[in-house]
């Protein structure tokens, strides 16, 4: 019921979606947008013809970073709506309509050199983001690939909390917002190497690597 009704919300929101994240709308949660957008592409340290793989495409406003280096860019996500608005801007990309909680094997041929995401896996608790890398690593990741994760996150627990009362008017109690200092507890058990980079005041990008692989 939960999916579905977020699913309502992202299709509503697709045609404005762009307005949201502009610069002139730079307050919580997309405060510094386009520099964490920016943080992910320098951290992937893209080839051009890499696969890259892009979770929760929306837009395509991270897919189109990849794309114009070059790569070879295909892009899921479970609303029509925000495809149809990438469809128009990036008609190359392969796109996906599928539930990230679901089979969405279809379609989608691995490895990819990178997966990335953005804004998307706050929608998620932590014992379900964990479980969706450890599907990642082991269906999607080339050997030596590389999963970055950007998305609304804080530095700790402590941060977090204390971030929940500065923005309680604004702060979402159904979403799941990241903290570096829970998230490498919980990668260390799965055998993830995980860094983490602030970018703003509550935006930040994941890097995970497979401590077993190459
Ligand atoms: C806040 S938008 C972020 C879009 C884009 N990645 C960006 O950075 O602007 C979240 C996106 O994730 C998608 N999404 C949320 N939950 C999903 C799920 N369970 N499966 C697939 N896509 C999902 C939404 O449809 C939406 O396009």
């Amino acid at each position: 019921m939960k999916q579905a009704s977020r699913l309502q919300l992202f299709d509503n929101w697709a045609r404005n979606y762009d307005n949201s994240t502009t610069s002139e709308n730079d307050d919580f949660p997309f405060t510094g947008y386009e520099m964490v957008l920016e943080q992910v592409v320098s951290l992937a340290d893209v080839k051009p013809n890499m696969r890259i793989l892009d979770l929760g495409v929306g837009t395509g406003n991270l897919a189109a970073r990849f794309f114009n280096k070059g790569c070879k860019v295909w892009g899921l996500d479970f609303s029509a709506e925000m495809l149809a608005q990438t469809q128009e801007k990036l008609p190359q990309v392969n796109l996906v309509q599928a539930d990230l909680l679901g089979d969405w094997t279809q379609n989608i041929q691995p490895p990819f050199d990178r997966v990335v995401s953005s804004y998307v896996f706050h929608e998620f608790n932590l014992g379900i983001k964990i479980g969706l890398l450890q599907k990642i690593r082991s269906r999607y990741l080339s050997p030596n690939g590389i999963i970055l994760v950007a998305d609304i996150a804080f530095p700790d627990v402590d941060i977090r909390t204390a971030a929940s009362q500065y923005w309680a008017d604004y702060w979402d109690e159904d979403e799941y917002y990241w903290a570096k200092d829970e998230t490498i507890i919980a990668c260390e058990k799965i055998r993830l190497q995980v860094a983490y980079k602030q970018v703003s005041n509550c935006g930040g990008v994941f890097t995970f690597v497979d401590k077993d692989a190459g």
